[in-house]
């Protein structure tokens, strides 16, 4: 079955592909078009809200069933900022470093105890039909003291998850335990039924 994958981020388009490749899903991304989509303004207040209209947006264009995924970190410090916020945190252009910079200043003198934090995926698929799936995941951990490792993208140096720092974790491990692994495991049961 063919899905369009409405992301331009190329790790995320990695782990998509890496964990809905086994179910004979064949995922075809926006690097695959002639032409670029149009940019959907995320005007949702929600995570499931934001992937709707990503998704529904990609089925306009492209015809095919459309998959897309909204993510973020949410930290209790900061009452769940950034949230839905979390690509644009340090403001545009999108910069990870600086994102990671701002967290790490905003936490600063904060103890381990209060620096809990979760990653959450909501992942929704629009079929032509009308069908809508919704998914959704998170991973529970807290902000560490400094960056760690190189591994992932995004916060995963600051990010420590129960087996360790999404940095230094391998592909395989932070599958297992991530926001997106979560919610990609759900959804892969709820597409089963048209397969
Ligand atoms: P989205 O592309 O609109 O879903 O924005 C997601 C943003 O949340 C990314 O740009 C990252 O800053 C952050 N994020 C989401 N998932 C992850 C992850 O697995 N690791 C690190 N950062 C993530």
């Amino acid at each position: 079955m063919k899905l369009f994958l409405a992301s331009k981020n190329k790790h995320k388009i990695f782990e998509f592909k890496r964990i809905l490749a086994p179910l004979g899903i064949d995922l075809i991304s926006e690097d695959q078009l002639e032409s670029p989509l149009s940019e959907v303004d995320e005007t949702g207040t929600t995570f499931e809200e934001n992937a709707y209209l990503k998704a529904s947006s990609a089925l306009k264009e492209t015809g095919l069933p459309s998959i897309a995924d909204d993510s973020g970190l949410c930290v209790d410090f900061l009452n769940g900022e950034p949230g839905i916020y979390s690509a644009r945190f340090a403001g545009e252009p999108v910069d990870n470093d600086k994102n990671n910079e701002k967290l790490l200043r905003l936490l600063k003198d904060v103890p381990k105890e209060g620096r809990s934090a979760r990653f959450v995926c909501s992942i929704v698929c629009v079929f032509p039909s009308g069908d809508t799936i919704t998914a959704s995941g998170s991973c529970e951990g807290y902000i560490d003291f400094a960056p760690k490792g190189n591994n992932g993208f995004g916060y995963d140096p600051l990010f420590v998850s129960e087996i360790g720092s999404f940095g230094e974790i391998s592909d395989a491990e932070k599958d297992s335990v991530s926001h997106r692994g979560k919610a990609l495991e759900d959804f892969s049961k709820k597409i089963t039924n048209y397969l």
